[in-house]
């Protein structure tokens, strides 16, 4: 089974046996794959943030052990070893980063796959064989959810800006970070409801937000942009508010590492910025997100562990292999990778299953458990 994302842009290619990611950290300089033979091969290339983007995390580590699974087929292997084998390496595959949900879900996902495999297979061959190929079933639904939500997205957004009188216009939508091909096994989140905007001739100009401090949207969102021939408009993240008051956005989609049961979001650092600018601006704010992220057993905002990184991505540039110093030695940094949106702030989460909105009455939370099961 290969990978196809019916996109120029591919963020890994997979096929049995054989896994390589495109390295992010040297886009849009250079397109350049990165063999992932193994599960310490896959951690490495997500906590090294060569590999980034909650759903593509979740993937690449899955496949990565799906890839070190396949190798260790036809050896011989008592099938308790084997079941044990996967266990273990799972268990270490969720140790690289800790906000994006689909990484932990993915992995609980596997180990209800591997252990109705240990209770019904007699060979190790049949354990691996079990895994290997849930694993390449969420590479594929990965790709099918996000074409999903781009659609329900769109409609979404066109639905609004008829409601606002702008019905027959082009959309001008803000995002953040990256969402789209790069970030996903295919296609995107955020920016697929984006690319489905260009796609159906319907968007006007795609604006990204820089993202300090990895760049995100300057070095992979702007490059996917322009790669596939989106309009696109670059802006600082300080520029936002001014981008709303001054451009007329019709709507902000942003994506999502966490989405608790309450509706609270995390997402990269500066989203519930870009939420507090748009309700001022009465702009309305989507998040795109696949089941894959919804995190029912998290129940509120402040319990998702948020990950603080390095103080030297604030105080030095790093291009080109050299780094250059901006800020003075000895100054106090606090880094964290991502923030908390609240519920409220939140127009509606666009899934796969369609669009999580709020609860009626009082409420301005959502009620994920029930989207869920419902
Ligand atoms: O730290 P990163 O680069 O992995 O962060 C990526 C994001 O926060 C994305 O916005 C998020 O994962 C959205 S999912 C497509």
């Amino acid at each position: 089974m290969a990978a196809g994302i019916g996109s120029s842009l591919e963020s890994l290619r997979y096929a049995r046996g054989s896994l390589q990611v495109l390295d992010q950290l040297k886009v849009p300089q250079a397109k350049e794959y990165i063999e992932v033979p193994d599960a310490d091969a896959a951690w490495h290339v997500v906590r090294s943030m060569q590999v980034r983007g909650a759903p593509l995390i979740a993937i690449v580590s899955a496949l990565g052990l799906a890839v070190e699974a396949t190798a260790r087929m036809g050896k011989a292997v008592a099938p308790k070893d084997a079941g044990g084998f996967l266990r273990e390496r799972m268990q270490f595959l969720r140790t690289s980063r800790p906000t994006a949900v689909n990484l932990f879900n993915a992995m609980e996902a596997l180990e209800a796959v591997v252990a109705a495999a240990i209770a019904t297979c007699t060979t190790a061959e049949e354990i691996y064989l079990a895994y290997v190929k849930a694993a390449e079933d969420m590479l594929a639904e990965d790709v099918r959810a996000n074409k999903t939500i781009g659609d329900a997205g769109a409609d979404a957004i066109l639905a609004d800006m008829e409601a606002a009188g702008r019905g027959g216009s082009g959309a001008r939508v803000l995002t953040i970070c990256n969402t789209g091909s790069l970030a996903t096994a295919g296609w995107g989140t955020a920016l697929g409801i984006i690319r489905s905007l260009h796609a159906r001739g319907k968007l006007e100009q795609a604006f990204a937000s820089e993202t300090r401090p990895y760049n995100q949207g300057a070095r992979l969102t702007a490059f996917e942009l322009v790669e596939e021939g989106i309009p696109g408009t670059l802006v600082c993240d300080s520029m936002v508010a001014s981008l709303m008051q001054r451009k007329g956005i019709d709507a902000c989609v942003v994506g999502a590492d966490r989405v608790a049961a309450n509706g609270d979001t995390a997402n990269k650092i500066g989203t519930y910025g870009m939420a507090v600018i748009a309700r001022h601006h009465g702009v309305p704010f989507y998040v795109a997100a696949p089941t894959t992220t919804l995190d029912p057993k998290t129940l509120t905002g402040s319990d998702i562990p948020i990950e603080e990184r390095p103080a030297d991505e604030l105080t030095c540039l790093k291009l080109g292999g050299q780094t250059h110093r901006l800020a003075a030695p000895g100054i106090g940094v606090w880094n964290p990778a991502f923030d908390v949106t609240p519920a409220p702030l939140i127009t509606g989460v666009v899934t796969e299953w369609g669009l999580i909105g709020k609860r009626g009455g009082d409420s301005n939370s959502f009620d994920v458990s029930g989207f869920l099961s419902g």
